[in-house]
């Protein structure tokens, strides 16, 4: 079965197989990317939400759309229970780095990420576990969001483990790995193709693309709206 990879801007994708409708990451409301290219958080009626960490260019529009769909969410443990907590959200499946959760569609393995991960709406920002990245193993496909993160050496362990056929690598720089890095965490990786995000979103992530050379992995660098199919 097909699997589509939709970008929706900045982090945020969409991806679909059957009857499997995934978001991940879904910053919608608010995201310029997004609201540029026409998407509305209205649009989805997603099985699952996936999230790779609480920052809120991230957690975006998650809370508001598990409350209109029922979605299950896929998150980390402190943010499966702030959505119990906070949302009274029930359908929770939460896990941590190392760890995998099956899953209606196949499963999600939850990775390392070097990054933060904190409710940043409220001010202290609150704790909110340990950012991850997320391979997803859907119809035969294996697909490596990396959240947000540095560039770490055990990105070789994750393409070893899971042999990722897709990479959506993070390369805006200052917050994450810029392109020079993401191009090393491509070839690490050992995806044959990549596609960046949480970049050009804003002018303190504005990256020339260009700059983002991975040796081996085919870019495939969407614009918002764009889709892959695998
Ligand atoms: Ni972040
Ligand atoms: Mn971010």
């Amino acid at each position: 079965m097909p699997v589509t990879i939709r970008f929706l801007g900045h982090s945020a994708f969409h991806i679909t197989s059957g009857d499997a409708d995934l978001l991940i990451d879904p910053f919608i409301t608010g995201n310029p990317s997004a609201e540029t290219a026409g998407i509305k958080a209205d649009d989805f009626k997603p099985t699952h939400i996936l999230l790779t960490h609480a920052h809120g260019d991230h957690l975006g529009d998650a809370p508001a759309i598990a409350k209109r769909t029922g979605a299950q969410l896929i998150a980390n443990f402190e943010i499966g229970e702030w959505f119990t907590s906070e949302h009274k959200h029930e359908n929770i499946n939460a896990g941590n780095p190392g760890g995998r959760v099956p899953t209606d569609f196949g499963s999600v393995d939850f990775t390392y990420a070097i990054h933060s991960s904190s409710l940043d709406s409220v001010s202290p920002a609150i704790y909110m576990g340990n950012p991850c990245g997320l391979v997803i193993k859907i119809a035969g496909t294996s697909i490596y969001h990396a959240g947000d993160t540095a560039l770490f050496s055990d990105m070789k362990l994750i393409g070893e483990l899971h042999k990722p056929d897709i990479a959506i690598l993070p390369i805006g720089d200052r917050y994450t790995m810029g392109p020079a890095h993401a191009s090393l965490a491509a070839d690490w990786v050992g995806a044959k193709a990549v596609i960046p995000c949480h970049y050009n979103t804003w002018p303190p992530i504005e990256i020339d693309i260009s700059q983002f050379k991975p040796k081996s992995a085919s870019v495939h660098a969407l614009k918002p709206g764009e889709s892959l199919e695998v």
